[in-house]
């Protein structure tokens, strides 16, 4: 993707056209709709600490080796990892699990994605006095219009990634980015003034730390991968079209602090947004506390709120899904950017056939998704709260035992001259080597023991 002619291989177009590409896949559905579920599911604010932690203290030191490992080698996540293995041949396996991860991931994705192209039509029909037509726009558990758009969905980022209109891309993330923030930003205004917001507002800025348990890290860590798109080699990916002149520790902060910036936005809407709703009467708890169906509480709540707003509901309502709907889309893209790149380097496949044969499969599992939601749940568990942080572990474990970091941070000089004298490079050294991997390693034994004695206490 995102070719200039210039090369075989293709590379961004600019500085900024990189940070751009990668800022438009990491912010997607995760930050608007994954975060505020999650903050809401986990405990609130406490939940929105550990998130940042998270990302400052793993993602961010992850994503610049991934980017590093996808510069120093130009290839997809299974050959970059097949590049620096020594011969090893178990080493290439961490880049296929990403393969899979992707494939996987974008399966319920696309149907997420559906579910705010619905929303756009959903609005559109309630406001012009079409209830039933609303409704039918709207139903999350519609299989035949879920099937619908996210094969739409999977179509237009077949179309994307086979032109390789990286331009297209740079430019469309350039204005949705600023437009999204604008109406976030606007939207909280607008919460804050209705009843019970203050509530929700105190919900999601002061933490309790009684909340803190392993389940709560264990889900604040697969979020924050999931939603800085890492641990499947998606930034290995975007990294292998990086010119040698970029700095890659100043793109990879400027990608997180705009990925948590607005994600930390979202929920400052979405939160308030919640107890807003319950104010009114629609009940979000259940009788212990837990929050109703947690996948689809955000899709429940906001449009009861366009719709409350009076004709200016329509054009937020309208205007918020369809730049969630092109957010998704940029994030889709880079998610089928991995399998295709691998098909391609690895299989000889042409971008076309390649895009189009892995996108029909992933189409097809999404259509199963697609009337079964429940399936959702489980996906997020098994590929994105366990199988993208046991990616980030091998990364750390790979740069640590066989590329090595102090090779990474040769690669890392090209576009940051003076890192090997900086005080980056120890720190970032100490944090692959011993931080994530320790922290990663820890949340997974505290979640199965937690996993373990709660099934012994029953
Ligand atoms: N980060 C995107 C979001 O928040 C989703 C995404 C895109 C992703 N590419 C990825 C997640 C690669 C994991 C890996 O919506």
């Amino acid at each position: 993707m995102a070719t200039t002619e210039t090369s075989q291989r293709g590379s961004w177009n600019s500085k900024l056209g990189f940070i751009l590409a990668a800022a438009g896949s990491a912010v997607g559905l995760g930050n608007i709709w994954g975060f505020p579920s999650q903050v809401a599911d986990n405990g609130g604010a406490i939940f929105l600490v550990i998130y940042l932690i998270c990302c400052i203290l793993i993602g961010l030191p992850v994503m610049i080796a991934e980017l590093a490992l996808g510069r120093r080698t130009k290839k997809n996540p299974v050959g970059a990892f097949r590049a620096l293995s020594g011969g090893n041949k178990f080493v290439p396996l961490i880049g296929f699990w990403g393969v899979i991860c992707g494939v996987m991931i974008l399966s319920f994705y696309l149907v997420v994605a559906g579910w705010t192209a619905g929303y756009v039509f959903e609005e559109i029909f309630f406001f012009a006095g079409y209830p039933e037509w609303a409704a039918w726009f709207g139903a999350l558990d519609n299989g035949l219009k879920n099937a619908i758009f996210s094969v739409l969905f999977m179509l237009a980022t077949i179309v994307i990634i086979t032109g390789g209109v990286s331009n297209g891309i740079e430019k469309a993330t350039k204005l949705l980015m600023p437009l999204l923030i604008v109406i976030l930003v606007v939207m909280i205004g607008y919460v804050l003034t209705l009843e019970g917001s203050l509530t929700g507002v105190k919900a999601y800025l002061m933490p309790d730390f009684n909340d803190l348990n392993p389940d709560v890290v264990f889900s604040a860590m697969g979020q924050a991968f999931f939603s800085l798109s890492l641990g499947m080699g998606a930034l290995i990916t975007y990294g292998s079209y990086i010119g040698k002149k970029q700095n890659l520790v100043e793109s990879a902060t400027y990608v997180t602090l705009a990925d948590v910036g607005i994600a930390f936005l979202a929920g400052f809407f979405i939160i308030p947004a919640m107890y807003v709703a319950q104010a009114s009467g629609v009940q979000i708890f259940d009788a212990d506390g837990n929050l109703f169906a947690s996948t689809t509480l955000v899709f429940n709540i906001l449009p009861e709120m366009f719709h409350n707003m009076g004709g200016i509901g329509l054009f937020a309502g309208v205007m918020f899904f369809v730049l969630l709907g092109m957010a998704a889309l940029t994030s889709t893209i880079s998610l089928l950017e991995v399998p295709v790149s691998y098909v391609i380097d690895e299989h000889n496949y042409s971008r076309k056939k390649a895009a189009w044969s892995v996108g029909l499969l992933i189409m097809f599992f999404a259509v199963i998704v697609s009337f079964y939601i429940g399936l959702i749940d489980f996906l997020i568990i098994v590929f994105n709260n366990i199988g993208l942080p046991l990616g980030g572990l091998m990364i750390c474990l790979f740069l640590t035992f066989f590329w090595k970091t102090e090779n990474a941070l040769l690669e890392i000089e090209n576009g940051y001259e003076g890192v090997l004298q900086s005080k980056f490079a120890p720190i970032w050294t100490f944090f692959i080597k011993i931080i994530c991997p320790v922290l990663i390693g820890l949340v997974f034994i505290s979640t199965v023991y937690n996993l373990i004695s709660s099934y012994f206490t029953f």
